[in-house]
């Protein structure tokens, strides 16, 4: 059933589990996750950027998921990842989307402030959770230029939190978005003492890359939600480009689909319990 992401993560945060959040770009995308979590009985999130968005709609990814968390019995959310104004949140709350990010991270702190409790006082009414994000992920996430920016800093979150009333925390340690080019310096230290300045769930950015172990270790940390996009866009692409490779003439998209998805079915369901959801349905 298609549910809001406030269960689930708070289930998560209790369990000392994460929920795995995947970004989710086409309908067969949307059809593996759902079909790896609901065999490894996971509560899963799929969410689309802004760019995604204008790929499609919102209401297009909105109806795909729909229709998919309808055909499971585990719970299934929809996710605007890094919202980028409050205009798209807003759209994005009335197509029925059941969780939002406001990403005003490369505003001032205090600009970051104003327009992320905008978002939050907006989505409270309808019990629409809402993650925010402190300090700059690194890389390039969708149209977006991170750059290096500073990593959160745990006492600023501490008040970020309480002005903006946000229900979840995107932090930012030393994680990327896409794939590392070097070992990635992991600030662990940095998210114990988030994690105890703040007593909201807390969400890891840029998961593709990074080892088991050190995604395990952060949940071990605190972090309640794992966002995974990258490494789904690779396998999708690895799958169709076998099947052209292979068979050349074939122009059947369900025929190179169907490879792409089973894919992303075998990484999510390795993301799923590397997160430690499996079985909690
Ligand atoms: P990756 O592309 O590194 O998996 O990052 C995903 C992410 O943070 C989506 O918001
Ligand atoms: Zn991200
Ligand atoms: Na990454």
């Amino acid at each position: 059933a298609l549910v809001t992401t406030k269960k689930m993560l708070l289930d998560a945060q209790k369990g000392g589990y994460a929920i795995g959040a995947f970004n989710v770009e086409n309908m067969e995308m949307v059809m593996a996750v759902v079909a790896a979590a609901s065999e490894l009985r996971a509560p899963v999130i799929m969410q689309t950027t802004p760019s995604t968005v204008k790929y499609a709609s919102l209401k297009y990814f909105y109806e795909n998921v729909k229709v998919a968390a309808e055909s499971v019995d585990i719970p299934v959310a929809i996710h605007l990842d890094h919202g980028d104004s409050f205009d798209l949140a807003m759209q994005a709350l009335r197509t029925g989307y059941t969780s939002i990010m406001i990403d005003g991270s490369h505003n001032p702190y205090e600009q970051n402030i104003s327009l992320t409790k905008s978002v939050a006082d907006s989505c409270r009414p309808s019990g629409i959770p809402v993650e925010a994000e402190l300090g700059k992920v690194g890389g390039k996430e969708d149209d977006l230029d991170g750059g290096r920016g500073g990593l959160t800093d745990p006492k600023e979150a501490a008040e970020f939190v309480n002005r903006t009333g946000v229900t979840s925390l995107a932090v930012a340690i030393g994680t990327a978005h896409g794939i590392y080019t070097g070992e990635p310096k992991i600030d662990l230290e940095r998210l114990s003492q988030i994690r105890n300045n703040v007593d909201i769930p807390l969400v890891l950015h840029g998961a593709s890359g990074l080892s088991d172990e050190v995604i395990k270790e952060c949940i071990k940390r605190g972090i309640c939600k794992v966002n995974f996009a990258t490494e789904l866009r690779i396998a999708f692409s690895n799958g169709v480009k076998k099947v052209l490779d292979d068979i050349p003439d074939t122009y059947d998209p369900k025929k190179y689909f169907a490879v792409g998805g089973e894919n992303i079915k075998q990484l999510v369901k390795n993301r799923i319990k590397v997160c430690g959801c499996d079985g909690k349905v």
